[in-house]
């Protein structure tokens, strides 16, 4: 494709901007429309960003012949429906995370893509970030070894979101609580920078202790999740996320969401790296060397991804992630779920 990729954005709050700015911010990119219902947003988007038309709905957008990619930035259980329309109706697909509400969905998805030959992109944009950028080359200079373990973290103390109409604690509407909102970035860090190695078998817990923390009118989701997942190069990630929990002092204090720490370890047989403080901790001659890392560029992670997806579309570069990226890991998700429930530790089907 040689002309600018024309953009949809479909939901216009806070992820929606940030794509809707990056979008902006590409030479290869035009942003084309944006539907969203609520009108105020709608007024409030349009004055930031100037899309060239605006829809109330997600299905008037994807009629929209001048559009050839959308953005979808939905409450999580219409990721899956509009996903499967925007590919349907011919548009490549960039959508927020969770890429649907379990890992059946999601497989449906990855045919569609693949029948109408059309790009299926899940938005993770921490896989863009500095320190992740490193951490990668690091490892792709196979600086860390044979890769064993990996710890992935993404705890808040006071910290559950609601969303318009408190959707993100209504398991119909979201799938499931912290494990979905949060943990699926933390585990997805880990697994990216492990390779992406095929999921197993995972034993894990989730947790509800806090919903008198908020006042919305359904709250029927996990607000901690604890999950131990192996993979079949035999290497293991730790994951811990909540949304609510009586933290200790060693989580730092952030400005939203009580104490909080967004963090990964990937531990190798010749070094591990941490992202946070980015470190690298290098065995030499049988000494342990600590290392502060300092990363190359401080570029927007938003804007790195839309540019991946751009091109990916564009046929100049290579995907960051993949349709059977998000199959693995919402299978990956499915079996914590299966796992907490059932007591028990649960393979994951070979495919
Ligand atoms: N990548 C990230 O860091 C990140 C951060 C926050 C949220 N998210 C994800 O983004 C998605 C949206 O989250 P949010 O916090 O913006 O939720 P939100 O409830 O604040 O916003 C969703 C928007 O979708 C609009 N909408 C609903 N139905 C629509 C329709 N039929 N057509 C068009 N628009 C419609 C709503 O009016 C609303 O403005 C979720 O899946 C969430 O998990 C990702």
């Amino acid at each position: 494709m040689q002309t600018k990729v024309r953009i949809g954005v479909v939901g216009a709050g806070w992820p929606g901007q940030q794509h809707a700015r990056a979008i902006r911010a590409s030479t290869n990119a035009i942003l084309q429309a944006l539907a969203e219902p609520n009108d105020e947003r709608a007024a409030e988007f349009r004055a930031t960003y100037a899309p060239e038309t605006t829809h109330a709905d997600y299905s008037d957008l994807l009629g929209d012949a001048d559009v050839d990619a959308v953005v979808i930035c939905l409450p999580n259980h219409l990721h899956f429906p509009a996903t499967l329309a925007a590919l349907r109706a011919g548009k490549h697909v960039l959508c927020e995370k969770p890429p649907t509400m379990n890992g059946a969905e999601m497989r449906v998805l990855q045919e569609e893509a693949e029948k109408h030959g059309l790009v299926y992109y899940f938005s993770r944009q921490f896989r863009f970030t500095p320190g992740m950028r490193l951490a990668r080359d690091l490892i792709a200079r196979e600086q860390l070894g044979k890769i064993y373990f990996a710890e992935a973290v993404w705890v808040r103390s006071r910290g559950i979101p609601t969303g318009i109409g408190g959707w993100f604690t209504d398991k119909q509407r979201s799938g499931g609580g912290t494990l979905i909102d949060i943990g699926i970035h933390a585990l997805d860090s880990a697994w990216y920078l492990m390779g992406t190695p095929r999921p197993v078998s995972v034993t894990a817990s989730v947790f509800q202790n806090f919903k008198h923390l908020v006042r919305t009118p359904i709250f029927d989701v996990e607000d901690a999740a604890f999950a131990f997942i192996r993979f079949a190069n035999d290497a293991v990630v730790q994951l811990k996320t909540s949304w609510a929990g009586n933290l200790t002092d060693e989580i730092p204090q952030g400005d939203v969401f009580g104490r909080e720490l967004n963090n990964c370890t990937v531990y190798g047989d010749k070094a591990t790296v941490r992202l946070k403080p980015l470190t690298l901790f290098s065995d030499v001659d049988g000494e342990l060397v600590d290392q502060a890392l300092e990363p190359q560029d401080n570029a927007d992670s938003f804007e790195l991804q839309m540019q991946n997806f751009v091109d990916t579309i564009r046929g100049v570069a290579a995907p960051v992630n993949s349709a059977k990226q998000a199959v693995y890991l919402m299978e990956m998700l499915d079996a914590i779920y299966l796992s907490s429930s059932s007591r028990r530790e649960v393979p994951i089907a070979q495919v």
